[in-house]
């Protein structure tokens, strides 16, 4: 949430912030701001309400500079309006300031020093600036140094960028439980809190570690702790092609996504199973085997593709598994069993709530996995082992083909368990060969789409509220189904057990009110088409999308077979599209949704 990015030492630094500023705005697009100095003593600030593109529309070519820092926002404390959004400024306008995070003890510190001073925002930020100011006149030290005491006053998470007017060829930087990376480019330097930003300047970066400070110039590095003492990093390489961000020949990033899904199982395959090297660790696999419980935790639709994932652990490698929503089980954790294993599933690695259990559970030296789509991302480097989605990268905020990346990594993870551990319904389950077969699936399911914008249209379009229903795996996709239609198109939508609608949800019913079930095991499908008369009999607009061995004449949908556990990844596709059709319809942005941010770094 929030992106930082700045530039050291370029001619161009006001179309570099620009366009980094461009592929970070998944990350927060209330409003966004840069400022830019020439060094000759010339400097802009400019900042809008709204998308980059307004930012854009407000920048001259007046508004050049060689050194800059830029932000786009998601509003944690004070509304999105101008005023609020970064830079940040002292109120002597020397020193200029960029926040990703928050900063906990803000009103405390505000109180404590800057009594005299008039703020311009209602941001937990701006007193980080103006105390930055406020210990240089006091104390009469330089940048770094008021810095460096700010910092150690400060309780919270934060990535900041500073600039000083009176050291224009600097950026100061510091770093605590929100993402920030080094980019170093041929001549000058990049700050900034995803790779991504700058791909097309640099594939070579270098990380910041939390409780980390340092001053970047356009040929030099300098890290430090909080407390000065030097920090030795060496740079890596990001291999990612900057044209897998580039959305081709499609008008949103979700559809190009989900068209992807065949590609991304495809590929997933490739690397786990056909690679000369097992990419399973050995000691991954004993730690696990070790394990007398999993605790897969995670959150949205990462929790999800956890709870399809029970199944197939429970199953394939005869372990029982809790899925648990990382933002509660932090708080609230239950007695964990004796030899507890951790797996964090996160599409961003960085989500802050996931973060602040695997921190705990780092303490209480229990074994973490993290699975993710971001492989330098902090829960990547932070668990003691970390596996790739490699679903390429997820720019649309609604999360899909990273969905279905996690259930097909659960899926081999659990089977070679299960293989190790000679459990026979491992080696009873071709699942190579299943994702080869979801793949096909899908494609035809996406090779549909006329069909499945119709369907759109006549279910959800003219709606405030839908519903999904399944059970067992068909519950699983329902919540997935309900989150993907209300974070894009934003009907009220929710995701029930079949039969729990007749002990209280079923009084929701009304006459056209859309019900998509789900069918997609043998055991139960009887009695969820029985759930699906109750509901039709009080007027329901009932949807079926069914498993070809399960479908009967009048299902509206009817999907290839799979091993049962793994029908998620074919079943969430035709809801995938009923999302987009619905928010393209109903005039919605598909990529960024109101209201959201893809990567969520705050709890
Ligand atoms: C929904 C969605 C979110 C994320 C959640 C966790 O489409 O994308 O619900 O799944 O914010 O994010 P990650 O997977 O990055 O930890």
């Amino acid at each position: 949430m929030c992106g930082v990015i700045g530039v050291v030492g370029n001619n161009n630094a006001t179309e570099i912030l620009l366009s980094g500023l461009k592929r970070l705005e998944y990350r927060g697009y209330d409003s966004a701001g840069i400022y830019v100095n020439d060094q000759h003593g010339n400097d802009h600030l400019i900042k809008r309400v709204g998308k980059i593109v307004n930012l854009q529309q407000a920048i001259t070519n007046e508004d050049s500079g060689i050194t800059g820092i830029g932000h786009t926002r998601w509003a944690t404390h004070g509304k999105p309006s101008q005023s609020n959004a970064h830079p940040h400024f002292s109120q002597d306008r020397r020193f200029y300031l960029v926040h990703n995070g928050v900063i906990n003890n803000f009103a405390e510190l505000k109180a404590k020093y800057l009594t005299g001073v008039e703020f311009q925002s209602d941001t937990d930020s701006e007193v980080v600036v103006q105390l930055v100011d406020y210990f240089a006149v006091t104390d009469q030290v330089d940048a770094l140094t008021a810095f460096r005491k700010t910092l150690q006053l400060l309780e919270g998470s934060y990535a900041f960028a500073l600039m000083d007017r009176q050291e224009p060829d600097k950026i100061f930087i510091a770093k605590n439980k929100s993402p920030l990376l080094i980019g170093l480019a041929a001549g000058y330097n990049l700050i900034c809190s995803d790779a991504l930003a700058f791909l097309d300047q640099t594939d070579t970066f270098l990380e910041i570690h939390d409780g980390e400070m340092g001053i970047i110039t356009k040929d030099n590095v300098q890290l430090t702790t909080l407390d000065n003492q030097p920090v030795q990093r060496q740079p890596y390489q990001v291999q990612m092609d900057a044209n897998d961000l580039s959305k081709g020949t499609y008008d949103s990033y979700m559809l190009k996504e989900i068209d992807e899904q065949p590609a991304v199982l495809r590929r997933i395959s490739e690397y786990y199973y056909s690679s000369e090297q097992d990419k399973l660790a050995p000691q991954l696999l004993d730690d696990l085997q070790k394990a007398d419980r999993l605790y897969i935790v995670a959150a949205g639709t990462s929790y999800h593709a956890g709870l399809v994932a029970r199944q197939l652990f429970e199953e394939l490698a005869d372990i029982p598994v809790e899925v648990q929503l990382a933002s509660e089980f932090g708080y609230h954790m239950p007695k964990l069993s004796a030899h507890p294993f951790f797996i964090f599933l996160s599409q961003s690695g960085e989500t802050a709530d996931s973060r602040q259990v695997l921190d705990q559970v780092r303490h209480l030296n229990y074994p973490t996995l993290t699975i993710t789509n971001v492989i330098n991302s902090t829960l990547a480097r932070e668990a003691e082992y970390s596996l790739p989605l490699c679903a390429g990268p997820e720019v649309a905020v609604a999360s899909t083909k990273a969905y279905i990346a996690q259930i097909a990594v659960q899926a081999i993870l659990a089977q070679k368990l299960g293989l190790r551990k000679k459990i026979a319904a491992a080696s009873e389950l071709d699942v190579a060969q299943q994702l080869g077969l979801a793949a096909n699936a899908i494609q035809t399911i996406v090779d549909q789409k006329d069909y499945l914008e119709q369907l759109s249209h006549d279910y959800f379009a003219q709606q405030n509220a839908a519903f999904f229903i399944g059970r067992g795996n068909g519950y699983a996709v329902a919540i997935e189904a309900a989150l993907k239609l209300k974070e894009v198109s934003y009907v009220h939508a929710e995701g029930f057990a079949a039969g729990e609608l007749k002990h209280g949800t079923i009084a929701l019913i009304e006459e056209q009110t859309p019900v998509v079930a789900f069918i997609l095991e043998q055991s139960t499908a009887a009695h969820t088409r029985s759930n699906v008369k109750e509901v039709l009999s009080r007027g329901a607009h009932t949807l079926i999308i069914s498993k070809q061995s399960l479908a009967q004449e009048g299902d509206q949908l009817v999907v290839a077979d799979l091993d049962e556990r793994l029908m998620p990844l074919v079943a969430i596709v035709p809801a995938q599209l009923f999302a987009y059709y619905t928010a393209v319809e109903r005039g919605n942005d598909v990529d960024q949704p109101r209201n959201l941010a893809k990567s969520v770094t705050v709890e």
